[in-house]
């Protein structure tokens, strides 16, 4: 396949971004996106000209290293990570346009490369439950109903890459937030925090710039681990009970 890519450069966190096109020929379709992304910075390379940035690690859809804004879309036209995704997704002779994430709680450290330390912020002001530390205690001895135990794994497939930020028109991270208030108050090692969980990662999430929630649905519909979106009502209960408990 011939492929054109327009990739947003930007050479610096205050450097003037730009498009820059390339034409890339021999795309097979069983490459992955970040391999054709490879080809595309060994050619750079070769000619002695600044490779394209871009973030992964696992490259099987399980770090959430990864996220690209492709053709307007949060991880491109299929729902799953940028790194899951294949070229055979196009057509010979597409054009496509690579962007970063853009959110000002996320800046542009270069080119397709976001500053997402807000999430770790978000995760320290109360993403985790504290135990005391000791043998290993028996896999039985905490008993969790499989509704719960079911609802908690989902939302904790959430890898925290980010794509529900970028495709929310306020830039919020609600999904985010929620996957992990899901995720640990509805497991008994969650209960002794989940007040000051909720409260504590809602107050870090707004300090870090985040715009509100407003039911779009855009995060859920990109969502590559489909967090589904009522986990934010799980959170809003769980705001509701703190906030009344605490008046
Ligand atoms: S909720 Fe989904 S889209 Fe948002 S960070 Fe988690 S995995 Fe990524
Ligand atoms: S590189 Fe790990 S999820 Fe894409």
């Amino acid at each position: 396949m011939k492929i054109t890519l327009k990739v947003m450069r930007q050479a610096g966190p205050h450097a003037e971004p730009r498009l820059v096109a390339y034409e890339l020929l021999g795309v097979t379709e069983d490459m992955s996106f970040l391999e054709m992304l490879d080809v595309l910075n060994e050619e750079l390379t070769a000619r002695g000209e600044d490779p394209v940035a871009f973030d992964s690690d696992c490259r099987e859809g399980i770090c959430g290293m990864c996220g690209i804004m492709i053709n307007g879309q949060a991880h491109g036209p299929e729902r799953t990570t940028t790194c899951q995704l294949h070229m055979r997704s196009f057509k010979d002779g597409d054009t496509i346009t690579l962007e970063p994430w853009r959110a000002s709680a996320f800046p542009v450290i270069k080119d397709l490369v976001v500053d997402r330390s807000a999430f770790d912020r978000i995760i320290q002001a109360g993403g985790y439950i504290s135990v005391n530390t000791g043998a290993a205690p028996d896999a039985h001895a905490t008993p969790v109903p499989k509704e719960n135990a079911d609802r908690a794994f989902e939302a904790a497939a959430c890898i925290g890459c980010g794509a529900c930020v970028a495709a929310c028109p306020n830039a919020s991270s609600m999904l985010f937030t929620a996957a992990k208030v899901t995720h640990l108050g509805l497991l008994p090692q969650g209960q002794p925090e989940r007040e000051a969980r909720v409260v504590n990662m809602l107050q870090q999430q707004d300090a870090e710039g985040f715009g509100g929630c407003t039911n779009i649905g855009e995060c859920a519909a990109v969502c590559p681990k489909e967090i589904p979106l009522d986990v934010i009502s799980t959170l809003n209960a769980d705001l509701g009970h703190a906030l009344v408990r605490n008046k």
